[in-house]
């Protein structure tokens, strides 16, 4: 294709099939890589998978934040089509180990555009590559959107929007903030947005330029943790006494809608706190960066794995294709680990159940799952499970991954 290969992590070219055996089976093709620059491969089986994307454009917005923007080619534009608030999981290979990480989109459905903001976290594999050594015209590879961090949104809406963000947590609302403005023009919305100084603020020009335009329908309170300004509200950080200030200025319990994105200790709080005035947890939306670690899995049992006790069949649905393998009812490994380890090639990134990456929807029998901190109450109602954090709980188990 006469394009530069990313040549500093080496992305192993792989065939888009390779047969892969699995013991006591036939052999089966199980679709490997997606490389969009094969034009003889199957659209339908690509909706999962990754998808090789140029860097069209890298920008610093901050000393320590960068932001991406792709170039999805035309004949991949559906396959990429996104909400507002969802995100892409990224993968590559850095000093001989395969790297995946997930990135909020934070430009808008409506414009045409897939644009990250990677905020560097300090010794990250890949924030690091990001801010340092990624340039125009690397390739990256890249999984098509998901995620539920977004409300429907309709233009005969009249309703009122807050959200809370820090630091990098603005990816993702910045682009509902933007949406929403943009499709429901009698709405409103509010934005408290936490840093610690004013340099450090992702999207201030674009913050402020928002806030020109939609004068009377956009507001936007800023929250320094080390810098002074003449107004007390905006200094500190968002926490306890900081919300109860700003009730003066936000009455939560009239908003429809409420997002929050940023630090898991920030999120919680914040949470907590509008459930405790009353607000219905369903106007509440979270979106984790990190797997919580206060919140430990339930403690599964101590027994040693077996290899002799009761045995689930689990049967997984990929690409319209199944396979089948055995899985202990008291193994501590996952499903998707079990299915990995048989040579599957199954979409995941953090493996802890807040990117969304490994949904699938159980079929048939029963599975428990450790956390599920990336799903709806409506999803786990419908069915839909983490299969980074599923362990079987019958003598049979379906889980498709090609109902999204
Ligand atoms: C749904 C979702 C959306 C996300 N969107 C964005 C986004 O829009 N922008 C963005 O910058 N990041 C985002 N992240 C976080 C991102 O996926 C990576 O976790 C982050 O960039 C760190 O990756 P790394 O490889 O640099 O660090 P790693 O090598 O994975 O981690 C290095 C160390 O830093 C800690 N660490 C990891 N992430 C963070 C963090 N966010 N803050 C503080 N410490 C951390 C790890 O525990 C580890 O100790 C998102 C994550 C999820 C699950
Ligand atoms: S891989 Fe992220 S939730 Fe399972």
């Amino acid at each position: 294709m006469g394009r530069k290969e990313f040549t500093c992590d080496k992305i192993p070219y792989l065939p888009s099939r390779i047969p892969v055996v699995f013991p006591g089976n036939t052999p089966h093709f199980q679709k490997a890589s997606y490389f969009a620059y094969y034009p003889n491969d199957e659209i339908k089986y690509m909706s999962i998978h990754f998808h090789k994307l140029a860097i069209k454009e890298i920008n610093k917005e901050t000393a320590d934040c960068v932001t991406i923007l792709l170039d999805v080619p035309e004949a991949l534009q559906d396959v990429f089509r996104f909400k507002q608030g969802q995100s892409l999981t990224m993968r590559t290979t850095i000093n001989g180990e395969e790297v995946r990480r997930t990135y909020s989109i934070c430009s808008t459905p409506l414009e045409n555009k897939w644009r990250v903001a990677i905020k560097k976290v300090e010794g990250g594999l890949f924030s690091c590559l990001a801010n340092e050594q990624l340039k125009k015209g690397d390739w990256l590879e890249v999984m098509p959107p998901v995620g539920k961090f977004y409300a429907e949104l309709d233009p005969n809406h009249k309703k009122n929007y807050l959200a809370f963000a820090a630091g990098s947590g603005i990816t993702p609302v910045i682009s509902i903030i933007k949406t929403t403005l943009q499709t429901e023009p009698q709405s409103s919305f509010t934005l408290v947005y936490g840093n610690r100084s004013r340099p450090s603020i992702i999207f201030f020009e674009e913050l402020e330029a928002l806030k020109n335009k939609y004068l009377s329908r956009f507001n936007l309170v800023n929250i320094l943790s080390r810098e002074r300004t003449d107004a007390p509200i905006n200094f500190g950080r968002i926490n306890q006494e900081k919300l109860l200030e700003l009730s003066r200025l936000i009455d939560y319990t009239l908003m429809d809608e409420t997002f929050i994105c940023g630090p898991e200790e920030m999120i919680f709080l914040v949470k907590d706190f509008l459930e405790a005035k009353g607000v219905d947890k369903k106007k509440i939306h979270f979106e984790l960066f990190t797997t919580p670690g206060q919140k430990k899995p339930e403690v599964r049992s101590q027994k040693p794995e077996s290899e002799t006790g009761p045995r689930s069949r689990i049967s997984v649905k990929l690409d319209g294709r199944s396979f089948d393998f055995d899985l202990s009812f008291n193994s501590h490994t996952t499903i998707l680990d079990a299915a990995l380890q048989q040579g599957a090639d199954l979409p995941f990134a953090c493996k802890g159940g807040v990117c969304c990456t490994c949904k699938a929807r159980l079929l048939e029998g029963e599975v428990s799952m450790d956390v599920h901190w990336g799903l709806e109450d409506e999803e786990v109602e419908q069915g839909y499970i983490l299969t980074c954090q599923s362990h079987p709980k019958t003598e049979k188990v379906v889980v498709d991954y090609d109902i999204k």
